[in-house]
């Protein structure tokens, strides 16, 4: 939601930054823009509606020399993606603001601004900042003073990056609820949304913590203090992958590149954390073994592709460790009145670990008395992780698809490991065939990956369709659930997710000869019924895509199209299922035509509410 980045170097900025948008894309790509300080001292500005290519295009045109600067991507929230809406807001031509978040009580100050004779140009309520800033500079302050006021009256979430011509070779970051982190160069510093943006430039970076301000100032001068006001020192963090994990490398996609990928990152977020045929429960720190033991029944919280991910944990917590759960999106639950029975535990599960709804869950769980809190998690330093009691990292590496793919089945081994481990604490079943399963699951992901060319030419019965439906059961509703969220994101088909059983209590009506009816069919104690389900779709003349195991018997016949499955444990067949179905939505996408990794209105990391 809205990528930041900011450069006080020893040289021109205007590459720095725009290389930094162009990886901060993800974040957002309805309008671009960047400021810098000119050798006259001057802010000078570009903006451009549309992605960063077409401020690139601008910038070709009349480039902005300076050895500071600011720039931003943008998600809309307030105010049309438009020109004048696009960040950076100037005030005059003395303060200039990029913003990631929403300010909540900008009407208001906005209202007491405009009574002080400040007139808007934009729509947005980052536009608020500039001129607050503004005011207090013509008081006096400084700039780093005038922020550290300013920010006291802001309601709502953000994270700034400002500078001001009467203080050149300065800028200041400030941190509430959205992400910001600070990029050392050698006599240089950065900042950025993600650490992504700085790879090209350094590796070392530190994650700044809520409240915090810093300074950058010129041969990398940094200052920060807490939301107290008290001078800090944050610790360095080496960035753990390399540069090329952020490009797309022989890929036509990221997404692509990211789903084949997760045979490797599913042996990454394995290692060390498996001995032999039991698992090693201290892989989720030194408090694991006592906490779950103590641990009577999961809530687990997320949003999107997190969420179905925790919808399969479900099933798997109380089949395998015997543990009552509750999953609920964040969105809802920060908003509820929870019940929580001694001996909860609370668990957030999340790519980004910025997700704002997410965070908020997590904070609100910490008032509510549950035995302890558990981040799975893709961005190590990212704010759930600091701030959960335990974590696991899920080791995907940077996910940059707005389509989550190789974060989702990481989260799903991730969970699996939380299974075990809660069952093992417990002194219950140590679950040998499925740690065993475990061991081979990459390889058998390889050979689904190998249906590549089959799926493909599957997905072209996909590209003329309006609507499509997704069928599952058990384990599998929500890897249906998930299948239908990645076709509708990516090539905006309509498409539904059923529990098989549930569909002649009503979806039924909607099926006849031109609606596609996707199902996966795992060789589980649930396929017959699945299968009298697949009778019932065909008996109304739907067209059948059955992704089922090699042994079932599926067998294609006239409206039935079969991809067979290699065989695996039926535990880890949720996992297995999830990639035919994000290969099916990629393809029929890339036949659509649509923006495959930036698809229409998303954000990759949602840090709004
Ligand atoms: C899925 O493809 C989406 N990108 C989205 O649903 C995502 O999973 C959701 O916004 C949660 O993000 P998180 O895992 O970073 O918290």
């Amino acid at each position: 939601m809205c990528g930041i980045v900011a450069a006080v170097a020893q040289r021109n900025v205007q590459e720095i930054l725009l290389e930094g948008l162009k990886r901060l894309e993800y974040r957002g790509y309805d309008s671009a823009g960047m400021t810098v300080l000119n050798d006259k001292g001057e802010l000078t500005r570009h903006r451009a509606l549309g992605k960063v290519a077409a401020l690139g295009d601008e910038l070709a045109k009349a480039a902005l020399p300076g050895f500071s600067g600011i720039a931003h991507t943008r998600w809309a929230t307030h105010g049309k993606p438009s020109e004048a809406n696009a960040h950076p807001h100037h005030s005059g031509q003395q303060v200039a603001v990029v913003h990631n978040g929403i300010i909540e009580n900008y009407e208001y100050i906005k209202e007491t601004l405009q009574t002080s004779g400040y007139t808007f140009s934009s729509e947005t309520d980052t536009e608020v900042i500039a001129h607050l800033l503004s005011d207090k500079l013509q008081s006096g302050f400084s700039l780093f003073d005038a922020t550290q006021e300013i920010v006291n009256g802001l309601g709502g979430a953000y994270a700034l990056g400002v500078m001001s011509s009467k203080e050149p070779g300065v800028v200041v970051g400030a941190r509430q609820g959205s992400p910001l982190v600070v990029g050392i160069g050698i006599d240089e510093a950065f900042l950025a949304s993600d650490p992504l943006a700085l790879l090209q430039v350094t590796d070392r970076f530190i994650y700044l913590e809520e409240g915090d301000l810093v300074e950058l100032r010129e041969k990398g001068a940094l200052r920060i203090i807490d939301r107290d006001g008290n001078p800090v020192t944050r610790p360095v963090h080496i960035f753990e992958h390399g540069d090329g994990a952020a490009s797309k490398g022989d890929y036509r996609h990221y997404m692509q590149k990211e789903i084949f990928e997760q045979p490797s990152v599913i042996q990454a977020v394995l290692e060390g954390r498996l001995s032999g045929s039991s698992v090693l429960v201290e892989s989720f720190g030194p408090d694991a073994q006592v906490l779950f033991q103590k641990t009577r029944q999961v809530h687990i919280i997320a949003c999107g592709t997190s969420y179905h991910a925790a919808m399969v944990a479900r099933y798997w917590l109380e089949r395998y460790a015997c543990v009552p759960v509750q999953v609920e999106v964040a969105s809802e639950y920060r908003y509820r009145h929870p019940v929580v029975p001694e001996g909860s535990l609370f668990v957030t599960l999340s790519q980004s670990g910025e997700t704002a709804d997410t965070l908020a869950a997590l904070r609100f769980a910490k008032t509510l008395g549950y035995v302890g809190t558990l981040a799975i998690c893709n961005v190590p330093g990212s704010s759930l992780v600091r701030e959960s009691d335990m974590t696991l990292m899920t080791r995907a590496g940077p996910e940059i698809g707005v389509a989550s793919t190789k974060a989702f089945t990481t989260q799903l081994v991730a969970l699996m490991l939380l299974t075990l481990s809660v069952s093992k604490a417990k002194g219950q079943e140590e679950h040998a065939s499925i740690v065993e399963a475990l061991q081979t699951l990459s390889s058998v992901c390889e050979q689904a990956l190998a249906l590549d060319s089959q799926i493909e030419q599957l997905s072209q019965a996909f590209a003329e369709k309006h609507h499509a439906l997704f069928l599952g059961r058990g384990a599998h509703y929500p890897i249906a659930l998930e299948g239908a969220l990645k076709l509708k994101e990516i090539s905006y088909i309509h498409a539904e997710a059923y529990p098989a059983g549930e569909l002649k209590h009503g979806p039924l009506a909607l099926v006849d000869s031109e609606m596609p009816v996707i199902s996966v069919a795992p060789n589980d104690d649930l396929l017959e019924k699945l299968k009298s389900n697949l009778q019932e779709v065909r008996a109304r003349g739907g067209q059948l895509f059955v992704f089922a195991d090699k042994n079932v018997g599926i067998k294609p016949e006239d409206n039935i199209q079969v991809i067979e499955l290699p065989h695996i444990h039926e535990a880890l067949a949720p996992l297995l299922y999830t990639l035919p179905l994000q290969l099916l939505s990629y393809h029929v996408a890339v036949l659509k035509g649509t923006d495959v990794d930036q698809p229409r209105n998303l954000a990759k990391s949602v840090t709004v509410e």
